[in-house]
């Protein structure tokens, strides 16, 4: 059987995108940006992108088209009889573990659309909104339904497979995405007092950097870019042979960092302008921005209800060709390497993924008393992939491709066989070779908590 392809460049560039561009741009971003100052944190954060981001993209790309494989067994394609091949598991796993908790995450923002349709927000004040986002996160029942539905969804677009589900829905989706973004972000800056909340966007101030700022941006670049777990060099073997790697890894990183930086220009003008402050943290999205339309369009009846809806449902789409994403990973392993159809193969993922959601969401309520090394389910999974796996992926996937793979092979995959000039190689080599791993081990040892 011929391997799925996506039908165009475009096609690839997008799916690549609706990856990377997720919960991380849109809710992690901001909250991080906010409790590191801002400006200089944004500028930090745009070199990490360039600098390690982009190669290490590249390198997965390398791997991807090469084997024309899934992470899951590319690496036994490449290096037969090696040890490299526990890459490629990793990430299937990373993928899996992944899946399990951000569906939860996910599955709010359905949550937040109905009651904003609804006109829930109506007439609330801060604290409402506090409360009642405590007491849905923690109820036992309704954030299940919500994950067992964005799972499904998910699911569903998975099966229908490369070019029908997951490239169709990333062209329509993605421009839509944009759209949304662009117009919430105009609204934002034209309230009162959205000055202040340019100002700290856009001017840094560089007393506040340290170490930590700088880790963190680097770990928020790979977290965003949707980098070492092997998602994204899934998509590659999809690519065909005309697809530029550079160019396509140049295109996601602008487009991811565009979405990230205006997610940035929606959220802090208007929490500015309302008073909040910036470094109110992961609950931003879920408790402040309702809050922050209501107040800022309260005047005007249903205009609050129409802005948070098209937030939520924007965020959710962003979340979906996430959640997309990390179920190929794994439905393609399990494909590839069982020879379980695609079908079978998502079932078993999606049944697994929702087993670990419901563990990781009622982790924040009635099972918090249950802890593994002194943490929930939920933040167990988050602290083990984003935190130990995905900085050991990205490292090991830069040491591969810079070490273990002639150069050949990388140069062949870059120039598409000599068909395309690629000034940037020797650049990029070195970058891989010596200055991702010695930074990306700097992340991994001081998450840990090491130095
Ligand atoms: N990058 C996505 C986001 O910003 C999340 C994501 C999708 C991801 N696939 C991934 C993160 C693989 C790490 C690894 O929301």
């Amino acid at each position: 059987m011929e391997r799925a392809n996506f039908g165009s460049k475009i096609g690839a560039i997008l799916a690549a995108a609706g990856s990377a561009v997720g919960l991380g741009n849109i809710w992690r971003f901001p909250y991080e940006a906010g409790n590191h100052g801002g400006a200089a944190f944004i500028l930090i954060y745009l070199g990490c992108v360039c600098l390690l981001g982009l190669p290490i993209m590249i390198a997965e790309f390398t791997v991807g088209r090469r084997s024309k494989a899934s992470t899951g067994k590319a690496y036994s394609i490449l290096a037969p009889d090696t040890q490299w091949k526990w890459i490629g598991y990793l990430g299937v796993l990373a993928g899996a573990l992944i899946l399990g908790y951000y569906s939860v995450v996910a599955g709010w923002t359905l949550e937040y659309i109905v009651e904003a349709l609804g006109n829930g927000f109506a007439g609330k004040g801060a604290e409402d909104f506090v409360a009642s986002f405590q007491s849905f996160s923690q109820d036992p029942v309704r954030p299940l339904v919500w994950l067992v539905v964005f799972l499904l969804a998910t699911h569903f677009i998975v099966v229908k497979g490369v070019k029908k589900g997951i490239e169709r829905s990333a062209k329509i989706l993605m421009p839509m995405l944009f759209i949304l973004i662009l117009i919430l972000a105009v609204c934002s800056m034209t309230l009162p007092n959205a000055g202040k909340g340019l100002e700290f966007l856009l001017k840094p101030d560089f007393s506040k950097v340290d170490q930590d700022v700088f880790l963190g941006a680097m770990g928020q670049a790979f977290f965003s870019l949707s980098l070492g777990m092997g998602c994204l060099s899934t998509y590659a073997s999809y690519f065909g042979s005309e697809t530029k790697l550079g160019k396509t890894a140049l295109s996601v990183g602008v487009i991811d960092t565009f979405v990230a930086i205006l997610a940035g220009f929606i959220i802090f003008p208007a929490a500015f302008s309302v008073g909040i402050q910036p470094d109110a943290g992961p609950s931003l999205i879920f408790i402040t921005l309702p809050n922050v339309f209501q107040q800022a369009f309260g005047a005007i009846p249903y205009l609050p209800m129409l802005f948070s809806v098209m937030f939520y449902v924007l965020l959710a789409l962003a979340a979906l060709t996430s959640t997309i994403s990390m179920h190929e990973v794994v439905t393609a392993f399990l494909n590839e390497q069982f020879g379980l159809s695609r079908s079978k193969a998502a079932v078993i993922v999606t049944s697994f993924c929702m087993i670990l959601g419901v563990a990781s969401s009622l982790s924040l309520g009635i099972w918090s008393e249950y802890t593994l090394f002194g943490l929930g389910c939920f933040d167990f999974l988050d602290f083990l992939t984003a935190k130990i796996m995905l900085p050991l992926g990205g490292l090991l996937v830069a040491v591969f491709v810079a070490w273990y793979l002639k150069r050949s092979v990388s140069y062949d995959e870059v120039t598409n066989y000599g068909l395309q000039k690629a000034p940037y190689f020797p650049v990029y080599m070195f970058i891989l070779k010596y200055i991702a791993p010695v930074a990306i081990a700097m992340i991994f040892i001081n998450e840990l908590g090491w130095i």
